[in-house]
């Protein structure tokens, strides 16, 4: 049962301070917005709902996100509301430079403005690539009126001689097949018409479809959003379903604080678990969860999914994508799994005034090879792993599930890359110092470091390691990963290089030791040897001067408590401010 208890209504909303009555501010409001066309009457008190749409040209992830809007208005009108449509900071992953993480706690920040100095009575979140979700998600959190999210939807299949492709996924295999001699440029560039062949986002469990099955599992988006394609005609249904949703929502003040509580975090990090979901995510969530003022940590992701078994089987750490996902039944399917595993706070309320074990108690998998039973789950221990260790006091994470078994307990001599620069100069060098028994380790690619904390941490191999047909080796950094990537790679390191974490004094020679079973992170020297190196370390760069850059290096935290701003953590309401003419 919901512990949710409905406001009274009708009642006065925010909106009516601008809309409402005959002074000569609101005149000069209501005023302007007739232009529009709009008829008196629609100024009567009904909730306005803010339609906060990430749509660009340069985000193609969200290049549909306009007509679907159209879908959204015609649900609120429908419900009584009146829709407006909010154009907010579109942070494009495939575009943004130097990376889109960088301009995340920006968009966050700027939608959270737009939300609040404006007469907005609830929210539509209209998003899709990485970084716009955790944006939107954030500043509704912040701003705590009531909101919901849409996503636009993954992509169909890519297909390529007879092959499915994943996006991102397929640009870091086909690449290294390149490199490795095993795929010529001319099929390179064959391949690449396959990979995007509608509009939507990445169609792999990368960060775009974690962070949409996120906002499903925390209770922010109705149920089953998170995969129906972009071009699906259900997807527009989802749209219009959404926009009549957010009208009584309104009605009923059911805020985000009422959603996303402890329980609703912790069924999100186990759902992640079971998606083999983007790492990506740990860093989103902790932000989020910043926002709504709930102290989740890294040992909440390494504790909750540990014992949960990755059953979905997508790419990058199984066969399928997306498409498929939606076929077999979508997330619904998984969330309901977790829930009869005793894995689900089955009680934790959602958008739709519901508990989320209502929501999904009889969905059906219509695939038992996409939705894999529990005894033959990709692996038995999904989640995120937490490793700790000398070299990583306050964490660092890697993904077991995308990663190769042999590896999940190595020790290997450290071939250091100063930063990416350094990486890009020397690793297709036949000269270089190393072989596939060595650690890769790179520096400076944390938030403060690249700045942003670029999805560089997979880093690509030695040619000459390729030619030889492996694969994977141990790679460390204070970078990202693309939620469409693979391999044995440990990212996050906290605190990073840039601040002069122990990461910073790694040398090349140097013995590393990971142990992911026993959450174990090792640089195999004398704690003297150790102090002494820190002792004596200088940043490599000086703290960028000017603009949104000097912003964010001077306030942007660690990646263990999800790098966001100093002064963004926490919510700090919507009130109405002043207004005089
Ligand atoms: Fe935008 Fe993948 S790059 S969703």
């Amino acid at each position: 049962m919901s512990r949710f208890t409905p406001k009274p209504w009708p009642r006065k909303l925010r909106s009516q301070e601008w809309y409402g009555g005959t002074s000569r501010d609101v005149i000069y409001h209501r005023g302007w917005l007739k232009n529009q066309g709009y008829p008196h009457d629609l100024f009567d008190g009904r909730p306005v709902i803010g339609i906060l749409n990430t749509w660009s040209d340069l985000t193609p992830c969200n290049g549909h996100l306009r007509e679907l809007a159209e879908k959204v208005k015609a649900g609120i009108w429908e419900a009584g509301g009146f829709p407006v449509e909010v154009p907010v900071f579109s942070a494009s992953e495939n575009t943004f430079r130097p990376t889109a993480m960088m301009f995340r706690n920006l968009a966050a920040l700027a939608t959270e403005e737009a939300i609040r100095g404006q007469p907005i009575d609830g929210c539509v979140l209209m998003v899709g690539c990485d970084k716009t979700t955790p944006s939107l998600l954030m500043a509704a959190a912040s701003c705590d009126l009531p909101s919901i999210v849409v996503t636009g939807g993954p992509m169909l299949n890519g297909w390529f001689r007879g092959e499915r492709v994943g996006s991102g996924t397929h640009l870091w295999k086909f690449s290294e097949a390149v490199k490795a001699g095993e795929m010529t440029q001319a099929e390179f560039l064959e391949a690449e018409a396959s990979m995007s062949r509608s509009t939507g986002t990445c169609n792999t469990m990368g960060t775009a479809s974690t962070m949409a099955s996120m906002a499903e599992a925390l209770g922010m988006a109705l149920s089953g959003n998170a995969a129906i394609p972009a071009v699906d005609s259900r997807r527009r249904v989802m749209a219009q379903l959404t926009g009549r949703r957010i009208v009584q929502m309104v009605k009923d003040d059911l805020k985000p604080s009422d959603i996303m509580t402890r329980e609703a975090f912790e069924n999100a990090i186990r759902v992640n678990g079971a998606i083999g979901g983007s790492t990506n995510a740990v860093i989103h969530l902790l932000a989020i969860a910043g926002r709504v003022g709930i102290n989740l940590t890294l040992d909440d992701w390494d504790r909750l999914g540990r014992e949960v078994p990755t059953i979905v089987n997508l790419m990058p750490s199984g066969k399928y994508l997306m498409e498929e996902f939606f076929y077999a039944g979508g997330l619904p399917v998984v969330i309901k799994r977790l829930g009869e595993s005793g894995l689900l706070n089955k009680d934790a309320l959602t958008v739709s005034g519901e508990t989320i074990w209502d929501e999904v108690k009889n969905a059906v998998n219509h695939n038992e090879d996409v939705i894999l039973p529990t005894e033959k789950a990709l692996t038995q221990h999904g989640g995120i792993a937490v490793l700790k260790g000398n070299l990583a006091p306050n964490g660092a994470v890697l993904k077991p599930s995308a990663a190769s078994p042999h590896l999940l307990k190595h020790r290997g001599r450290a071939v250091v890359f100063e930063d990416i620069d350094d990486y890009k100069a020397k690793i297709n060098d036949d000269a270089l110092d190393i072989d596939e028994t060595c650690v890769m380790v790179m520096k400076n690619c944390g938030p403060k470091g690249y700045p942003g904390m670029a999805e560089v941490g997979n880093m690509g191999l030695p040619p000459k390691v390729l030619k030889k047909g492996i694969t994977d080796m141990v790679r460390i950094s204070d970078a990202r990963m693309s939620g469409t990537a693979y391999g044995t790679v440990v990212l996050h390191t906290s605190p990073e290089a840039a601040v002069g974490g122990p990461l910073a004094v790694v040398r090349n020679g140097d013995m590393i030791e990971i142990d992911v079973s026993a959450r174990r992170i090792h640089l195999d020297i004398s704690e003297e040897e150790l102090q002494a190196r820190l002792a004596v370390w200088a940043p490599n760069a000086p703290a960028p001067q000017g603009g949104y850059a000097q912003i964010f290096h001077a306030h942007v935290q660690g990646a263990d408590t999800g790098a966001d701003f100093d002064f963004l953590r926490g919510c700090r309401g919507a009130p109405v401010g002043k207004d005089s003419h």
